[in-house]
């Protein structure tokens, strides 16, 4: 059973941490042969980076699968991401080649990057897994829209924004 981080809370990434938004499409299903290795490798190449995440700046992922299957991944920086990709005796390296020599479009692949910058992002998480997301992979803390800890430490302004959000219910008094 997955421990649940009750109420709000946001991330506190370094700046420069990197989100990737990496996955596949299989584009015909029935060409299973000409998709599964391709498809295979993403499990090698997230194994291969768990067994040294320190050295390749390799955060964490979570994993979605479907047709389209989407893996979301975070990294210390785009500078180490971008390095991975192209490190010689790592796995990324010979799949990239097989996949520009090989593939008739029978799978899709999409890599975006992101770099998390200090006002450029903005991650809320409520009653969700402690390890998850952004947070999860950085640093999980109490959001602070209302400032103080407890409802008795905000402000007017702070109780009648919560009370608009359906946050707390209003008084009664
Ligand atoms: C941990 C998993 C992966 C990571 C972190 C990763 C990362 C990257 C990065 C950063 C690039 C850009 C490299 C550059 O422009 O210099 C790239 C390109 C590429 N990757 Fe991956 N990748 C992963 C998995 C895969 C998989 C499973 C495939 C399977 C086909 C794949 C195929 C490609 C291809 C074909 C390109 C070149 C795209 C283009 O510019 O046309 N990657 N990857």
């Amino acid at each position: 059973m997955v421990d649940i981080l009750r109420g709000r809370h946001t991330a506190e990434p370094p700046e420069g941490t990197v989100t990737l938004l990496i996955g596949t499409r299989i584009n015909t299903l029935w060409k299973v042969h000409r998709w599964l290795p391709f498809f295979t490798s993403m499990v090698r190449m997230l194994k291969e980076l768990l067994t040294d995440k320190e050295r390749h700046g390799f955060l964490g992922y979570h994993v979605w699968f479907g047709r389209t299957t989407l893996v979301v991944q975070y990294w210390r920086s785009m500078d180490d991401l971008l390095a991975y990709s192209r490190a010689q005796p790592m796995e990324h390296v010979p799949t990239w080649r097989l996949f520009n020599r090989t593939s008739e479009g029978e799978l899709g692949v999409f890599h975006e990057a992101y770099t998390v910058t200090r006002r450029g992002h903005h991650v809320i998480y409520r009653d969700m897994p402690a390890a998850f997301g952004l947070g999860g992979a950085t640093s999980m803390v109490p959001a602070r829209s209302h400032p103080g800890t407890s409802p008795a430490e905000w402000s007017d302004k702070d109780r009648a924004d919560a009370e608009h959000w359906g946050e707390v219910r209003a008084s009664a008094s």
